[in-house]
């Protein structure tokens, strides 16, 4: 059975993806030139200034020094944390909820593991922050995923060892680092991005509670 269950949190737990993606749009606005959801799509679980790195690759902005890089990221976030703090319990994905009751009641140890520097102020808006065993956010981590630190930090906290924990993540990048951790995972979104995943469904509420509790035993398809 497994002992321990991390989860991202930027589009797993809640869907914040859009309030990056908006902050980003605006930011490539102001630059002068279209930021699209499908470009969006590479920043999923990709640390502020590696997203950055990407959006000006988008844009053909070439030559920026770092210090007007980190103004442009400290611009971006405070637009981002300006949406964050309007969020509120409602806003907490089906499903994860009754999926973090069955684990509490299974004794499988929660923690998140995000990449995000925001993580504490979002887990605090949702009402969630004391439900986890663990918290490793982007404030604590030097390499970001694919990279499985993330993961690995994680499961020590938890004192969990790395196999019998299984990650939920919605970025391929998150599915790289899991698969390095020598975790298992179950990715939340499109098969054609997620592929690499142990199992993938559309969203939380499509997962098999009981089939997770034994997903380190045998990989059986939760999809229905
Ligand atoms: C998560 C999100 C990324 C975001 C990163 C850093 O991994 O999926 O889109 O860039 O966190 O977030 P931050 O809140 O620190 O800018
Ligand atoms: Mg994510």
């Amino acid at each position: 059975m497994i002992q321990g269950v991390i989860f991202d949190l930027d589009g797993v737990i809640v869907d914040t993806a859009k309030y990056h993606f908006l902050a980003w749009k605006r930011l490539a606005a102001e630059l002068g030139f279209d930021f699209t959801e499908e470009h969006n799509e590479r920043l999923k679980g990709v640390s502020r200034m590696a997203s950055l790195e990407i959006l000006l690759s988008v844009g053909g902005i070439q030559h920026l020094s770092d210090a007007e890089k980190q103004q442009l990221a400290e611009k971006k976030n405070r637009w981002y944390v300006a949406y964050i703090e309007e969020i509120t319990p409602s806003e907490i994905l089906p499903g994860f909820l009754p999926l973090l009751d069955f684990l509490k009641n299974h004794q499988v140890k929660v923690a998140v593991g995000s990449a995000s520097k925001n993580a504490r102020t979002i887990l605090t808006r949702l009402q969630l922050l004391d439900r986890f065993d663990a918290l490793v956010d982007g404030n604590r981590i030097t390499e970001a995923k694919p990279d499985p630190q993330v993961f690995m930090l994680a499961a020590d906290e938890l004192d969990v060892p790395y196999h019998a924990c299984v990650v939920v993540e919605d970025a391929e990048s998150g599915i790289e680092a899991a698969r390095r951790a020598g975790m298992k995972c179950i990715g939340i979104g499109s098969p054609a991005i997620l592929g690499k995943a142990d199992i993938v469904v559309q969203s939380l509420d499509q997962i098999n509670f009981n089939e997770l509790l034994n997903l380190t035993d045998s990989i059986k398809s939760m999809s229905s």
